[in-house]
């Protein structure tokens, strides 16, 4: 079976929770201290092994793009200074090797339709989704637990995360009869986006997934789900009669840096190292 190389990170989102500070500011590039959200995402695929990075962006995201493409004024400054540490941090070794690629969705559709602009790109293969907002700290990171398990049992992997009753509904919340409950394996009947009442159970999708090519199939003709958009959830949930998925619970530090409250706990948590340093 072909390795997962390629991740899609769809960054299009407006980002309004966080105004005014996303007016100019994509809020994937808001900082976590010294280091926009989004690299972590990156980062984290990166060393799992995937060489594509795909954004799925907006003509008001310039900034990501910039952010990894080289900065050459930067480097000669920096260079002449001697600040090799600095330096490191700017053009980091990692991603020399890594193609990014970025594609403009044309209308916020939503995360389903963010997808589906990847199309193309994406062959006979499984492929990762990384949502910059849920930062996950652990090692083996969550997307290498992901991309392990769907090697593993050849087949799509959504990631998983225990959430309170009163939380459920912000999120995509599956139901599973077959438990391997040794693995944190959960075999989905079912999967529903933001429940707003009998949510399913309390495993909730929380920002990664491995998807099989076959997702597109079903992405292509999806009607706008809750909240007027087209769905990924949806669409994982027609895929589910044709084709076997697994959630899969992670373990790890998680926080959903799409709100404050979130993005407040990432910081305090990293912030903790600088402090006691
Ligand atoms: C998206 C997905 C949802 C998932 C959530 C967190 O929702 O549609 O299924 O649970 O991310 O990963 P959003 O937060 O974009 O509304």
């Amino acid at each position: 079976m072909p390795k997962v190389t390629k991740a899609i990170l769809p960054v299009a989102g407006l980002g309004t929770r966080f105004l005014p500070a996303t007016k100019a500011i994509p809020k994937e590039m808001l900082p976590i201290i010294d280091k926009p959200l989004v690299e972590y995402a990156v980062e984290e695929a990166v060393l799992a092994g995937i060489k594509e990075i795909i954004f799925i962006t907006s003509h008001t995201k310039r900034s990501i793009e910039d952010h990894f493409n080289r900065n050459y004024d930067l480097e000669e400054k920096l260079n002449q200074a001697g600040k090799k540490e600095s330096l490191k941090k700017i053009n980091r070794e990692i991603f020399k090797d890594i193609t990014f690629t970025y594609i403009k969705q044309k209308s916020q559709k939503g995360l389903g339709d963010a997808i589906l602009q990847a199309k193309h790109l994406i062959k006979d293969e499984l492929f990762a989704i990384l949502l910059a907002d849920d930062l996950i700290l652990n090692n083996p990171s969550s997307i290498e637990q992901l991309i392990n398990v769907s090697m593993e049992n050849k087949c799509s992997v959504i990631g998983l995360s225990k959430v309170n009753h009163d939380d459920i509904k912000k999120y995509g919340v599956i139901s599973s009869l077959e438990i391997n409950a040794d693995q944190n394996l959960f075999w989905l009947d079912d999967i529903v986006e933001k429940p707003r009442d009998n949510p399913p159970s309390d495993l909730a999708v929380f920002g990664r997934y491995v998807l099989s090519h076959n997702i597109f199939k079903y992405l292509e003709n999806l009607d706008p789900g809750i909240n007027g958009e087209i769905q990924l959830t949806d669409a994982i949930r027609l895929m589910l009669s044709d084709y076997p998925v697994a959630g899969y619970l992670y373990e790890g530090k998680k926080f959903d840096c799409g709100s404050k409250e979130g993005y407040v706990n990432a910081i305090t948590y990293l912030a903790k190292d600088i402090l006691d340093n």
